[in-house]
């Protein structure tokens, strides 16, 4: 469990600290004093990503050069320093050269009222979804990822080129191939290990007759190596990389038919499940629940679902759960509440 989180030059901190208990832990406060903001912290602490941007440049506070994330784990002492141009890691003070034992350490579900994206929005969001799981369930994946990214980056640029140097771009395809080959196994895996928990979960929230289902469609249907070689006059035409694992789909249904034609309560519902079933998939997969960051969820539940969704929440789980309304919280809860202050 997290005990200790202290940020500077994050966001709208100058320099906050917090203590955390066991089990249920809310930030109460107005819109704006920054529990977003403390949720982000805690997951870019443990996991060494924001779970709203790709960017760390605008976490960074504004007119400040780097941000620091500081916090206690399990007993272990995770700090991680950003700036543009560096970034520094140390675990037990011990400065880190790679990620890999920092990132041992601990694993985060986040759940937030933007969630509903993933059903109503592209592609991209529903990809960052299976990517945020897959990163935790999977070392290898996050280097995949950024090989990948990287690979395509230079493909594409060389791709706009108004005569394309077809030997330099064949160059980044071996490199595109293995990373991806990685990405789409993994997200393959991924999905079918979340299908029966997210139905599951889905059930027990909503209790609904109508049945959440969901597949992954990876872009390049044949091998990929060949759907890649196949795609170069298209590849040519277009400019870009046209087929690879960036243009995944995650197809999500409820009662067979496409989830964006659902009301605003079954996506809200569907995305819970999907969140939940993750949250259970890391519990199963490493013996011990993810921290759980549930940012502003309840205001559009009803208590009847806030109560489920608690419920279902994996024992023995740490929360930190953001909300501007103390009363939207199950009044049972038993709860470290902190308040958070405006600061003139
Ligand atoms: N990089 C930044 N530097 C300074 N302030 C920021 C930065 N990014 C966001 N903010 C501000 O931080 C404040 C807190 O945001 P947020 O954590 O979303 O609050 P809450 O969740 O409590 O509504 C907002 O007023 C926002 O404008
Ligand atoms: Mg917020």
């Amino acid at each position: 469990m997290l005990t200790k989180l202290l940020v500077g030059h994050f966001r709208c901190f100058e320099r906050f600290e917090a203590d955390f208990q066991p089990g249920c832990n809310v930030l109460v406060g107005a819109n704006g004093l920054g529990k977003t903001s403390m949720l982000e912290a805690a997951c870019l602490l443990l996991r060494l990503q924001s779970p709203r941007t790709t960017r760390l440049a605008e976490v960074v506070r504004h007119e400040q050069r780097g941000l620091l994330v500081d916090g206690f784990f399990n007993g272990a002492h995770l700090q991680f320093y950003y700036s543009t141009e560096r970034k520094k890691l140390a675990l037990d003070s011990v400065e880190q050269r790679t990620a890999t034992e920092y990132l041992r350490c601990g694993r985060v579900m986040w759940f937030s009222n933007a969630d509903v994206d993933i059903v109503r929005e592209g592609g991209e969001v529903r990809r960052r979804f299976m990517d945020f799981v897959a990163s935790q369930m999977e070392p290898t994946y996050r280097k995949a990822l950024r090989d990948y990214d990287r690979a395509l980056r230079s493909r594409n640029l060389l791709l706009k080129a108004p005569i394309p140097a077809w030997k330099q771009i064949h160059a980044f395809d071996e490199p595109l191939l293995s990373a991806g080959q990685i990405l789409m196994q993994t997200r393959q895996e991924l999905v079918t290990a979340l299908r029966p928990l997210a139905q599951l979960s889905h059930n027990n929230i909503s209790g609904a007759r109508e049945r959440l289902d969901f597949t992954y469609q990876p872009n390049a249907t044949a091998a990929f190596p060949a759907a890649l070689h196949a795609a170069q006059a298209e590849d040519a035409r277009l400019r870009q990389t046209t087929v690879g694992p960036h243009r995944d789909e995650l197809s999500l249904t409820l009662a067979t038919r496409p989830a964006t034609l659902g009301s605003e309560g079954q996506q809200r519902t569907l995305v819970l499940a999907l969140r939940l079933a993750a949250a259970n998939l890391l519990e199963a997969h490493f013996g011990a629940p993810p921290l759980l960051l549930l940012d502003d969820i309840f205001g559009e539940l009803d208590l009847a679902r806030r109560t489920a969704l608690l419920e279902q929440l994996p024992k023995n789980s740490q929360q930190l759960i953001a909300t501007t309304q103390r009363e939207w919280l199950p009044p049972a809860l038993n709860a470290n509440v902190l308040e958070l202050q405006r600061a003139d």
